[in-house]
């Protein structure tokens, strides 16, 4: 083999190395999962009991003047008949959530039969 040869076949060697290369990446044919447009938290258990509320993205993403209070789920357990409390989230909270804060939002008093307790609920941004 000449010089010239070796030259050609390292050369073409290299180059099926590479092509084989590229063509082996980005052949996933999955596409990415999107991130969910609502989320439910749940709250802390007190009185051996949680309950949930739910958030969507737009309401992070465009935090009402407002804030946003709703009832929290209904719980019936062993130690608590049926009740709800109420969340409250400030837009000021929203608005360190958008940001990809935590906040922490303390839900109203409610008396399931046990006492009357309040539950603390953290929110994050999820997407
Ligand atoms: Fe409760």
């Amino acid at each position: 083999m000449t010089r010239k040869e070796f030259l050609k076949w390292g050369a073409s060697g290299a180059g099926i190395g590479l092509t084989a290369l590229l063509t082996s990446r980005c052949k996933s044919t999955s596409s990415p999962t999107a991130p969910a447009t609502s989320k439910t938290f749940t709250s802390s258990s007190v009185q051996s009991h949680t309950h949930t509320v739910s958030l969507s993205q737009t309401e992070v993403n465009t935090p009402p003047a407002a804030g946003i209070s709703r009832e929290t789920s209904a719980v019936s357990s062993g130690y608590s008949a049926s009740h709800a409390h109420t969340f409250a989230i400030t837009q000021a909270q929203l608005t360190t959530v958008m940001n990809g804060g935590s906040v922490t939002v303390e839900s109203s008093s409610a008396d399931g039969g046990s006492g009357a307790h309040t539950h603390v609920f953290t929110i994050a941004k999820w997407y």
